[in-house]
Order: structure tokens, then sequence, then C-alpha cells
């Protein structure tokens, strides 16, 4: 997931998670991980990205 908020370039790198979203430090506007898609009533999306676990390695696909 891209670390910048749609709101307002928040860090959500620095968020937690609730559930399967990540909610943002800043305003608390909160995305759904597996979509991006902002949980309502926030709105806006966040890029995501593919990932695979390798051994200890995690591998991000940013094509
Ligand atoms: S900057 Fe993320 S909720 Fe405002």
């Amino acid at each position: 997931m891209d670390n910048w908020c749609p709101h307002r370039r928040g860090p959500l790198g620095q968020g937690w998670l609730e559930g399967k979203a990540v909610v943002c430090p800043w305003h608390s506007w909160a995305f759904d991980t597996t979509t991006g898609e902002a949980v309502p009533p926030d709105r806006g999306k966040v890029d995501i990205y593919g990932i695979k676990i390798e051994g200890e390695d995690v591998l991000v696909n940013l094509s």
C-alpha cells in the first residue's frame, strides 16, 4: 500500500491496523488494505501492491 494518505498526505506507514483497514495517524481516515478504498464515510483510494513472501524476504510488485 502506498504510504501517503489521499486526505492530506499523512504517513499511512505510521498508522495502525483495525481489522483489515489501516488508519491514518493524522486524522484517522481508514483504508482497506486489500482494495485501497477508503472505509466510508471517508473518501479516496490508496494504491496497493501485490506481495510475495519467500523465506524471510517480502517481495513487492511495483509494476
Ligand atoms: S492526512 Fe490522513 S486522515 Fe488526514
